[in-house]
């Protein structure tokens, strides 16, 4: 095992020491130093072992951010530098995970910082415990109850510009996860007598101050308040305004926190007119007035401000006028009632003012309690932090029964702390039979004693004089406390046994003084009597009971006539011991933790630390004690079983189990944990760990064992769910592998079968095969018996039917020759008559026959009614050669008819055209068979529809029968021009064919003749008449592609008109007459290099050659 070492940074970078239990040596004075030391360095804290000491740095310091919360949270207490926040830590984290329920107990004098610290440790749990919208509610309202409290029962005194005025002890309640339930404050004795007076350079209750500085002008209209504090009596004025302190803004806090603690908000108005009544209370003044029987009475000065109390209260004014004025005493069912003089109406309206507002502050109190209560019902864990107003003494002999009080309850806390750490600590030692040297401390159960003990204690001197009949001043009471007290060493006063001898004149005559553990203080007994009694006249407080206001209606619930109490309520001195007593009670449960504060000056100054008054703290705290007993002693402590339980995972021999008692589990433990002899001791019950170090490196160790555990639990877990895993697969894989080979031998055994199925199949095939081929070759056999059978049959069949026919054929032989021989013999007889008379008859018969078959014939084979069907049935017999001739030619003519008779007359007047060409040309001209075909159209050029040829159409009156482009031969050379040819009933017309201009004009009756070749050309001559004017130039020679058309038109005109038949001359070589020349016009066959066209050409005078191809 390695050796124990702990690591702590409490002792890294440390100024002085952090832990004054390391201090060395250890004295007053370097106590002292350490702590100054660490002041000045801004660490404001050091331990003295669990216990912490807080020297206030009157400055903000930025040790407590977010950021420094999550340093301290869930460390070791010694791991950091001294804080609040570790305690706070150490507390939280005990309280939540060992069940233990803790207390912080805050000390020190006022202004040490004991309310700042108790915040700390109040905001460094929330921030740490659990979150949530229902947590993060309640820790609002806790952490909120603060300011509210804080305005009503805390007040700036020369020692603390913020004292709490009140003791104010809080249970924090948390579920099992330590998440935050909700609370349960408890206050303890408000100094209600600043109320209605305040020493000098100090301040009443900061509401007062708050409400008048922060309220709406409507607000303190409603309230009849006005903003000026000094027009409140009650208010004192040299220390209205505090440094620092923002009374306004502080307000609008405080109202804001009424709300998130849960005031509805006419309860936070209810409130406020309490605190305005109370104010307005100071101001009603009395003055005397003599009555008639001599004595004084007092008379209220000025009703106004009476009048607006009742209006704010709901008081009948009368009532409350009457009570300040008279007082009723009932004794043995009888009412007294006596008047008042001033000076008593004073103190019943101051009474009345600390009444109502001592009232209301309690009632405030329990009202946020109602708010922050746990809701559940179920076991809770408690951490209570106690702040209770710190030890004070005033100087010249001002210190009262409250401070009385203070410093008693003081008394008690230094009490506990004392029994708690250093007398039940070495008490336990010796119990325990530890080896211990005793260490002296002051215990101050004697002090406490002088003020509690219910027999002579102060308090029951006081309660003792208070009941007792008879005249009762503070004198009285302070000689009762001579005779009693007198000889109490820490009682002094004139008349007292220890001071009369000498002659202490320090000590005023009416003054008592106590040497508390914390020093001397000289109490005025003045008020003593009064402020025990707490007496509020009945008047007055039926008077309230009276208001219709409800809150202050139930703050007087013993003005209710109908419960009149006869008996004296508790008097204050009693009550406060009583709830003093419950609360220590309650604190011995609870785990303490400690913070202990230290004020370093009494100027409220930063950096300034006044030794003096620090070593004076130190001392009367006991805290030099409290190290040396931490130094002597054992920072912890556990009974063996519960230790043993906790730790014995740390060791073999005791891990899981140790067979023995606890205390040698734990020696053995130690042993093998090799931790140093010095750091432990045994005790009769329980271990005893000196240093917290050990502790820590213990759980440390621990912490890291339960880490190995888990890792084993882990490991062994991880194992067997592996093995687990591992066997069950085994398992299946058996299953898996039985199951497959069964599957492979069943498909083996499938194939197999197939096989041998396939197999036997085969061979059955083939033995079929070789039967059938057997059957087959058998049967054949039988087959090709029968065939031969029928094939022997059939020959023989035929054979016989051969013969048979042979001897048919014989037969009709026979039957024949002898027939014929018959006709030859019968012929032979009969020829001499049948010449005669039947031959002609038979002749004409079959003549008739033929013909009639012929015709029959023809009548089916006749050709088409085609005039040009060539198209004839050849002829059946010769003899009937011309017939069929004949009937062919009738048949044509009979079909031409009908043909005809199908002719319009136009096409008739075509046909006869064509007719006369044919006439003429047939057999002539080579180019007649080409025209045949051709339409005779006669005007080919539409002179009437060409507006060209308008001006020749205008000239021309007779019907146009040729219109015709034509080529005109020049005669002087034989070439071609083109001329429009114009035929009409009586003339010959030739114009120019672009402009339409007649060129010659030839009368028909000049015309003489046509010539033309027989050849396949369209040249021709017309021949005019010798001597007509026409004729003046000669003949004209033209070429013209409807020559044949031309000259038939030509010649049935001038026949027509004439009635003259033209000559129409076909030859290849005529004359004709150009001018006084007659020229011979020859045909030639031309060569075919020319082409198709025929050329002409004038050869001579005499000669005009045309080649034609
Ligand atoms: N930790 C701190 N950091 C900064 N300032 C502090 C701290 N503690 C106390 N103070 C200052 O000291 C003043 C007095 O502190 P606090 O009111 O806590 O004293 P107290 O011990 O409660 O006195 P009393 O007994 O009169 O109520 C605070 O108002 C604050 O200004
Ligand atoms: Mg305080």
């Amino acid at each position: 095992m390695a050796k124990m070492e702990v690591k702590t940074s409490l002792l890294d970078n440390m100024i002085g020491v952090g832990d004054m239990v390391l201090l060395e040596p250890l004295n007053e004075e370097t106590f002292i130093n350490n702590l100054k030391k660490r002041f000045d360095h801004n660490e404001i804290y050091t331990y003295i072992g669990s216990v912490v000491i807080s020297v206030n740095p009157y400055r903000s310091l930025p040790i407590y951010s977010p950021e420094k919360v999550e340093d301290y949270r869930n460390r070791n207490f010694y791991e950091l530098s001294p804080h609040i926040f570790a305690l706070s830590d150490e507390a939280y984290r005990s309280l939540r995970d060992q069940d233990k329920d803790q207390c912080i107990l805050i000390t020190g004098e006022s202004g040490a910082g004991k309310t700042e610290a108790s915040k700390l440790v109040m905001s460094y749990v929330a921030a740490v415990c659990g979150k949530g919208a229902e947590v993060n509610q309640v820790k609002e309202q806790l952490l909120q109850s603060n300011p509210v409290l804080e305005a009503f029962g805390n007040a700036k005194t020369v020692r603390n510009d913020n004292s709490s005025r009140f003791g104010k002890y809080m249970d924090i309640e948390f579920d099992f996860k330590g998440d935050p339930l909700g609370g349960v404050i408890s206050n303890y004795l408000l100094e209600k007598s600043r109320v209605v007076k305040q020493p000098r350079g100090e301040r009443n209750f900061h509401v007062f101050y708050q409400l008048l500085s922060g309220a709406s002008e409507e607000l303190l209209n409603k309230l009849t308040l006005e903003r000026d504090f000094s027009r409140y009596n009650y208010l004192s004025l040299d220390s209205a305004k505090v440094n620092g302190v923002d009374d306004a803004a502080n307000f609008r806090t405080v109202r804001n926190a009424m709300q998130i603690v849960g005031f509805m908000d006419h309860e936070a108005e209810s409130v406020l007119e309490v605190v305005a009544a109370v104010l307005k209370l100071g101001n009603i003044e009395f003055k005397p007035e003599s009555r008639v029987n001599g004595l004084d009475e007092s008379k209220i000065k000025d009703k106004n401000e009476l009048k607006e109390i009742c209006e704010l209260t709901g008081i009948d004014q009368s009532v409350l006028e009457r009570a300040f004025s008279f007082r009723t005493v009932e004794a043995k069912q009888e009412k007294v009632s006596t008047t008042l003089n001033v000076a008593q109406a004073y103190y019943a309206r101051d009474a009345l003012a600390k009444n109502l507002y001592s009232r209301l502050f309690s009632w405030l109190v329990n009202r946020i309690n109602e708010s922050i209560k746990a809701q559940t019902k179920v076991r809770k864990k408690v951490m209570g932090v106690l702040d209770i107003y710190g030890f004070e003494i005033f100087e010249n002999a001002d210190n009262s029964f409250e401070q009385f009080i203070i410093n008693y309850c003081n008394e008690k806390l230094q009490q506990i702390f004392i029994e708690l750490t250093l007398k039940e600590e070495q008490e336990e030692y010796i119990r325990e039979g530890i080896e211990w040297t005793h260490i002296d401390y002051f215990n101050n159960a004697i002090i406490c004693d002088l003020i509690e003990n219910n027999t002579n204690g102060i308090l029951a001197m006081l309660d003792e004089e208070c009941l007792r009949p008879g005249t009762v001043t503070d004198e009285t009471f302070l000689e009762k406390l001579n005779q009693v007290c007198a000889t109490h060493q820490h009682f002094e006063s004139r008349m007292s046994k220890s001071s009369r001898f000498l002659n202490d004149t320090s000590l005023p005559h009416s003054c008592f003084r106590i040497q508390h553990y914390a020093g001397k203080v000289l109490y005025q007994v003045e008020g003593f009597v009064d402020k025990n009694n707490d007496l509020l006249y009945r008047d007055l407080s039926q008077a309230m009971w009276k208001a219709s206001h409800t809150l202050i209606k139930s703050l007087f619930p013993e003005g209710n006539p109908a419960k009149i109490n006869l008996k004296r309520p508790p008097t204050a001195g009693s009550q406060f011991k009583a709830s003093v007593a419950t609360l220590m009670k309650n604190l011995q449960t609870k785990n303490p933790n400690y913070i202990r504060c230290i004020k370093p000056n009494d100027k409220k100054a930063a950096h300034i630390f006044n030794e003096a008054l620090v070593c004076h703290q130190i001392r009367y705290l006991g805290l030099l004690e409290n190290v040396r007993v931490r130094r002597a002693g054992y920072a912890f402590r556990q009974a063996y079983e519960p230790c043993l339980e906790r730790y014995k995972m740390l060791c073999k021999q005791t891990w899981p189990h140790w067979k023995g008692p606890a205390r040698a589990g734990v020696e053995v433990l130690f042993n093998e944990l090799e931790i140093p002899v010095e750091e432990y001791s045994f005790g009769r019950s329980k271990i005893f760990i000196r240093n917290p170090r050990t502790l820590f490196k213990l759980e440390d160790l621990r912490k890291q064992r339960l880490e190995d555990l888990a890792t084993l639990i882990q490991k062994i877990y991880r194992g067997w769910k592996c093995r687990t895993h591992f066997l069950l697969m085994r398992k299946s894989q058996i299953v898996i592998a039985a199951w497959y080979r069964r599957y492979a031998q069943q498909k083996r055994y499938q194939q197999i079968k197939s096989s041998a199925l396939v197999i036997q199949s085969y061979i059955r095939g083939w033995k079929a095969r070789k039967i059938l081929r057997e059957l087959k070759h058998q049967k054949r056999c039988e087959e090709a018996a029968t065939t031969i059978a029928a094939y022997w049959h059939g020959t023989q069949a035929r054979r016989e039917l051969k013969r048979l026919k042979e001897e048919a054929r014989r037969k009709h032989a026979v039957a024949v020759i002898w027939a014929y021989w018959l006709g030859l013999k019968v012929r032979r007889e009969y020829r001499k008559f049948f010449r005669a008379n039947a031959g002609k008859k038979i002749y004409e018969f079959t003549l008739q026959r033929i013909v009639q078959k012929y015709f029959l014939e023809m009548k089916n084979k006749m050709p088409s009614l085609s005039p040009i069907d060539k198209n004839w049935p050849s002829r059946p017999y010769l003899f009937l050669d011309s017939t069929h001739k004949e009937l062919k030619r009738i048949f044509h003519l009979w079909r031409c008819k009908k043909y005809r008779d199908q002719f319009t007359d136009q096409q008739k007047l075509i046909y006869e055209e064509k007719l006369e060409a044919s006439e003429l040309f047939k057999d002539k001209k080579a180019l007649y068979p080409s025209s045949v075909g051709q339409p005779f159209q006669g005007a080919y050029l539409e002179i009437n529809k060409n507006p060209k040829y308008k001006k020749l159409k205008d000239a021309i009156e007779e019907k146009i029968i040729i219109a015709e482009v034509v080529n005109k031969i020049n005669r002087a050379n034989g070439k071609s021009t083109s001329r429009i040819f114009l035929l009409t009933n009586n003339n010959l017309l030739l114009a120019d064919q672009k402009s339409g201009q007649i060129k010659s004009e030839v009368p028909l009756v000049d015309v003489t003749k046509v010539s033309m070749s027989s050849q396949n050309d369209g040249f021709f001559a017309i021949h005019l008449k010798e001597g007509s004017e026409a004729a003046s130039k000669g003949d004209f020679l033209f070429s013209s592609d409807h020559l044949i058309e031309m000259a038939t038109k030509l010649y049935r005109t001038t026949l027509s008109q004439t009635k003259q038949k033209l000559s129409i001359e076909i030859s290849d070589e005529f004359l004709v007459q150009f001018r006084q020349d007659k020229v011979c016009v020859k045909f030639i066959q031309g060569n075919q290099k020319n082409g198709s066209v025929p050329t002409c050409k004038r050869k001579n005078n005499r000669l005009l050659e045309v080649a034609v191809p």
